[in-house]
């Protein structure tokens, strides 16, 4: 009897590991290529959202924000404070005639005066804020919303973005900081570019799912 019932646990388990092994084939499947169907299939829809959440992780980070910001004026720093000697936006998000941001940023970070740079360096446009006026951090769904809309996003669908976050020199940038002023190297956002890239990929396969609420 002791025996058999173990013979049923063991034929039991055998069953369910190769189920799960079919289940994941059939899901890895889905989730390559077919990124239309992807959020039909909620394995797939489900690893996209876990993979938005690491994505947003990213986003709401300091290197990130600090330009995709709600008021008149970029942030610095990881408290996120007001950019020093009052820079603002302007009519083109890259400053105004005399004090505009090429005129301190260079293409690249000039670390002997602490200038962050990289080509075309310049603010976020409002639509593309991922904060409020009170720089309070958008929620993820928020966040979600705003960069999946093409009507904000300079038309970008999700391979689209895929390159952005791949590509873009402000975005690569993000993950090549340099150092500030006193010296020390600004902090780095929570992820690599590498897995910052596989994670964007995992939620573009899953046809960009977004977080149902608020
Ligand atoms: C007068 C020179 C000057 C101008 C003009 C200027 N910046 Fe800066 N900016 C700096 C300096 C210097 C720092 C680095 C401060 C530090 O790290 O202590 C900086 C830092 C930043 C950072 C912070 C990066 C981070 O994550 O900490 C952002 C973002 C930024 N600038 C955006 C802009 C934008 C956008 C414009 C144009 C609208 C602009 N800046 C115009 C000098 C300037
Ligand atoms: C120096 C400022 C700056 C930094 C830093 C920055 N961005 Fe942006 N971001 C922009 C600008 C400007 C745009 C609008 C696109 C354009 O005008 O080329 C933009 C747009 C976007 C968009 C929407 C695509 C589009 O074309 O509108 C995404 C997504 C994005 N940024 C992601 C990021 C991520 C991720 C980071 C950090 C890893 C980041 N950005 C850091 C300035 C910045």
């Amino acid at each position: 009897m002791v025996r058999s019932g173990r013979a049923m646990v063991r034929l039991f388990f055998f069953v369910l590991v190769g189920c799960a092994e079919w289940s994941a084939t059939l899901a890895g499947a889905q989730g390559q290529g077919l990124s239309s169907k992807g959020t039909d299939n909620p394995t797939t829809r489900d690893a996209g959202l876990v993979a938005w959440q690491q994505v947003y992780s990213v986003l709401t980070h300091p290197r990130c924000i600090n330009c995709h910001t709600a008021t008149n004026y970029p942030q610095q720093g990881d408290d996120r404070h007001r950019h020093l000697v009052n820079v603002v936006r302007g009519t083109e998000d890259k400053g105004v005639p005399g004090l505009n941001c090429a005129t301190c940023h260079q293409g690249a970070n000039a670390d002997s005066t602490g200038v962050p740079g990289a080509p075309n360096w310049h603010l976020a446009p409002l639509s593309m804020k991922w904060q409020d006026l009170n720089d309070k951090i958008l929620s993820s769904a928020e966040v979600c919303r705003s960069i999946t809309d093409r009507s904000k996003n300079h038309n970008l669908d999700g391979t689209g973005l895929l390159k952005h976050h791949a590509e873009e020199p402000l975005v690569r940038w993000a993950f090549q900081p340099g150092h500030s002023r006193d010296g020390t190297a600004r902090a780095l956002p929570p992820l690599t570019h590498d897995e910052f890239v596989a994670a964007t990929r995992t939620w573009v396969e899953a046809g960009t799912p977004c977080p149902q609420k608020r």
